[in-house]
């Protein structure tokens, strides 16, 4: 471990190792759903603020203070690299990611050079040090998979449909193909420099490839996620593989090279430990609406995710999505005491009964 982690049980249950206690971190524990954060969070874009090192990495200490959850995320976005080297793309708030001139032609891939993390990116590198220096916990860092940043650098900000994506993909392969290595070589430059900043794990978010079929996944995206994880593998460092709306890919996902996938709210824990032949550690997968329901119905919902969760020896309680903004911090914190306090008997007493009902 890279920095004075001392409780590394996240990293244990990312390599399928068993925990004594379950542990639990949110996708989105960092940002609108938190006072402190939008106390601290200058106006204007989001990017300046992830220029901050020192107020990045105050942002990313925020949930972990309050929760006492077992892992800290960067704060940082999916399109930091695309917008350091200069493509021309930007997050409006709100919305999202809007890129000023869209990927549509050979020519784009010009617009598309090498990421060098240590001059175009110093600022993520220096938040991770600062972090590194204060949390007893792992630090996860991430990047967005090729397929999902390939989507908002072509459809030029969020998107229902994905019609250029789709477009672009089915009407000219070689073009489509050349993109998605770029665009894995800028996933693999980041996450190797913060893996060497200090981060003990990483997540590679492919949070839209749920749209794809399997043929079309195996064929036109796979191979350039895999080839994130391979290129990575040399690191030494768990990797947990997500998306949403994967039941259809989750056995490829698995597959990838990564030692957990994360699951969406849509199947249950035990259909994907099916799903991927518990080859994988698994994370997730409450559904982050149960948040909002209010605090009996997350309790009762969090209770069934983990006994769902009984059949994968490396397990990380975690939402199936991001926090949602309107969330109450308070529902949040007792979740994270229940699956601290009785997530691991919740677990053992669902595998003791699954035992006898065989
Ligand atoms: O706490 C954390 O999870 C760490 C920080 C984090 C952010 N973005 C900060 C952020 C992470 C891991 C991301 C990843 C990210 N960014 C993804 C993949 C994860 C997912 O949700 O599937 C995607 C698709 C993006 C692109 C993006 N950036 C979107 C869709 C948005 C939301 C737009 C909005 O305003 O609702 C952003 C902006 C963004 N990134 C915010 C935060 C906290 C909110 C805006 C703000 O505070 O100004």
């Amino acid at each position: 471990m890279s920095h004075k982690v001392i409780n590394d049980l996240v990293v244990k249950a990312a390599q399928g190792k068993p925990t004594p206690s379950v542990p639990v971190w949110f996708m989105r524990q960092a940002g609108r759903s938190l006072p402190e954060y939008r106390a601290v969070r200058k106006r204007g874009s989001i990017l300046d603020t992830i220029k901050d090192p020192h107020l990045s990495a105050e942002i990313t200490l925020q949930p972990v203070r309050r929760y006492g959850v077992d892992a800290a995320i960067l704060y940082s976005d999916i399109i930091v690299p695309a917008f350091a080297i200069g493509f021309g793309i930007e997050v409006a708030e709100g919305k999202g990611p809007v890129v000023q001139q869209p990927f549509r032609r050979e020519d784009d891939l010009a617009r598309l050079r090498d990421l060098e993390p240590e001059t175009d990116t110093s600022y993520v590198l220096e938040t991770i040090k600062i972090l590194t220096e204060e949390l007893k916990v792992p630090l996860i860092g991430f990047a967005g998979a090729p397929f999902t940043v390939a989507s908002y650098l072509i459809e030029g900000g969020p998107s229902r449909s994905y019609i250029k994506t789709k477009s672009l993909m089915r009407s000219n392969p070689t073009l489509w193909h050349k993109l998605m290595e770029r665009l894995s070589q800028l996933a693999i430059s980041s996450l190797g420099s913060q893996i060497s900043a200090g981060a003990s794990m990483y997540q590679l978010f492919d949070s839209w490839a749920g749209i794809l079929s399997p043929a079309e996944y195996r064929a036109m995206v796979a191979p350039h996620s895999n080839a994130v994880f391979r290129a990575l593998e040399d690191k030494n460092v768990p990797s947990i593989h997500f998306g949403v709306g994967t039941t259809g890919l989750l056995d490829q996902m698995a597959s990838s090279g990564s030692t957990a996938v994360g699951v969406d709210d849509r199947i249950s824990l035990e259909e994907a430990n099916r799903l991927t032949g518990g080859k994988v550690a698994l994370q997730g997968n409450l559904d982050p609406v149960n948040i909002l329901i209010g605090q009996d119905i997350a309790i009762a919902e969090s209770k069934k995710v983990l006994a769902s969760s009984a059949k994968s020896v490396g397990y990380i309680f975690n939402l199936g999505h991001g926090v949602l903004p309107e969330s109450d911090p308070g529902i949040l914190k007792s979740v994270v005491d229940l699956v601290h306090d009785q997530g691991a008997a919740i677990r053992e007493n669902a595998a003791q009964s699954q035992l006898g009902v065989q």
